[in-house]
């Protein structure tokens, strides 16, 4: 591709065979901190010293400077390659001194310099679109556009990014042999496949990487990426996969050893209680609600099937011991008879709406279950939309987070306005 020598050791593994790629739509994505940036930006110098005029674009002019511009500039001092590029900082491009090949740099919102854009030699070849997933479909298409005239190179856009749910339009656009590539065991003709790692098809190439693919991270990068383990951006920013929006019911959770990174002192305890006995568990909870911050800390659960009334009230007195419990209402002879083995039980007041409204009470509140309740995380990754309307969510895997929903209900009632007695409000 180029006479220029290339030390391949300063290129990550993964990304090398895409240092050649033809194809005319190039995506790139996954986990932060996965070397994609760095890649591309290293490609677009090699690419200028071979003849390749790059336009290197974001939605945000003003976020070029500190990313895409820094990034290509460190490549080019990585690559040694300082001597052979003109740089021009006011209208942030690089030249080959040699050729007159370029690599230019523009904002989406900067609308005229976009339109009037053109290399000092030949016609564009390249546009590396970064943090795609900013742009709109209709931003791309005008991008792809541009990409006209004759020149001996095949032309390609590149787009790098996070991904993030899976109704943005790059999932729709691109990612439908991806995924179908994920569930069928034989590739179509044409089509090169590592389920989950790489797709290429006559139109487009895919590479997912993550952060262990870069093997120029510290030791503290690593670390801080695998700590980072709420649903949402877990999935995305550490894995690099695509999120489900529309389909998770929460999203703002996490699991945390509760003993290393304990809740603040002082907060009010709650238990709840969803009954169950042959197919489905009995299922009790303990959270701890921090309303100034927004906060539930889950610090215990039960999940137990087959247990009758009296075994279920000795659990219950060691979960809660003289606490109120905050039961399912369906079952008032079980909450009878709980009371009557000694159990604070009391029924939770299920109102018409009760559970999708007492969802959306939750969903107010980040969610910090402690890493022993298994159980519960497990349901809280599985807890999906049924599709359709009125929003409901499909009924199953559950009964811990009825249980946390009865637990909480005093809380999400409205409070009604009760007139405080004259001598209080002259007291305070
Ligand atoms: N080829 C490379 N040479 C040196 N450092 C690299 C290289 N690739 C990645 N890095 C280091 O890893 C960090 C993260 O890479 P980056 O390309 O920004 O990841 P991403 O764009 O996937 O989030 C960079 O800031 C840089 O320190
Ligand atoms: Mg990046």
């Amino acid at each position: 591709m180029t006479a220029f020598n290339v030390d391949l050791r300063g290129i990550n593994e993964v990304y090398r065979p895409y240092l050649t790629d033809e194809h005319r739509y190039q995506l790139y994505f996954g986990g932060s901190s996965s070397g994609k940036s760095c890649f591309l930006a290293t490609r677009a110098v090699l690419d200028a010293l071979s003849g390749r005029n790059v336009l290197v674009v974001r939605k945000v002019q003003r976020t070029l400077h500190a990313s895409c511009w820094n990034e290509v500039l460190k490549a080019v001092r990585r690559l040694k390659a300082a001597g052979l590029f003109r740089v021009s900082r006011s209208d942030m491009s690089l030249t080959v001194a040699r050729t007159g090949a370029q690599i230019l740099f523009a904002g989406l919102d900067d609308v005229e310099k976009i339109k009037s854009i053109t290399p000092q030699a030949g016609a564009l070849t390249d546009i590396w679109i970064e943090e795609a997933t900013e742009c709109s479909r209709d931003d791309f298409k005008q991008l792809d556009k541009r990409l006209r005239g004759p020149s001996p190179f095949k032309k390609r856009v590149t787009l790098s990014f996070n991904p993030t749910w899976k109704d943005h339009w790059i999932f729709r656009e691109f990612f439908g042999g991806w995924a179908e590539a994920g569930q069928a065991p034989d590739p179509a003709p044409g089509v090169r496949v590592t389920p989950g790692r790489s797709y290429a098809d006559r139109r487009v190439s895919i590479l997912r990487t993550t952060y262990r693919d870069n093997r120029f991270l510290t030791e503290d990068d690593r670390q801080a990426l695998e700590e980072e383990n709420s649903g949402y951006y877990h999935t995305v920013y550490t894995l690099g996969q695509w999120g489900m929006r529309g389909d998770a019911v929460f999203t703002d959770w996490r699991s945390a050893d509760l003993k290393v990174e304990p809740p603040p002192e002082g907060l009010r305890v709650f238990y709840g209680l969803d009954f169950g006995f042959g197919h489905d568990p009995c299922a009790a909870v303990r959270c701890l609600l921090d309303k100034r911050n927004r906060r539930i800390y889950v610090t215990g659960t039960f999940c137990e099937k087959g247990l009758v009334v009296w075994q279920l009230a000795e659990r219950l007195k060691a979960f809660a011991g003289r606490a109120k419990v905050t039961c399912d209402s369906a079952d008032p002879r079980c909450i009878a008879e709980l009371r009557s083995q000694g159990v604070l039980a009391v029924a939770a007041r299920k109102g018409p709406d009760s559970l999708v409204h007492g969802i959306q009470w939750l969903q107010g509140y980040r969610i910090i279950v402690d890493r022993g309740c298994a159980d519960l995380i497990r349901e809280l990754s599985a807890y999906c939309w049924k599709e359709g309307s009125p929003p409901q969510p499909r009924p199953g895997d559950d009964h811990l987070i009825d249980a946390m929903r009865y637990a909480l209900e005093s809380e999400q009632r409205p409070r009604k306005a009760t007139l405080r007695k004259k001598s209080e409000v002259i007291g305070r």
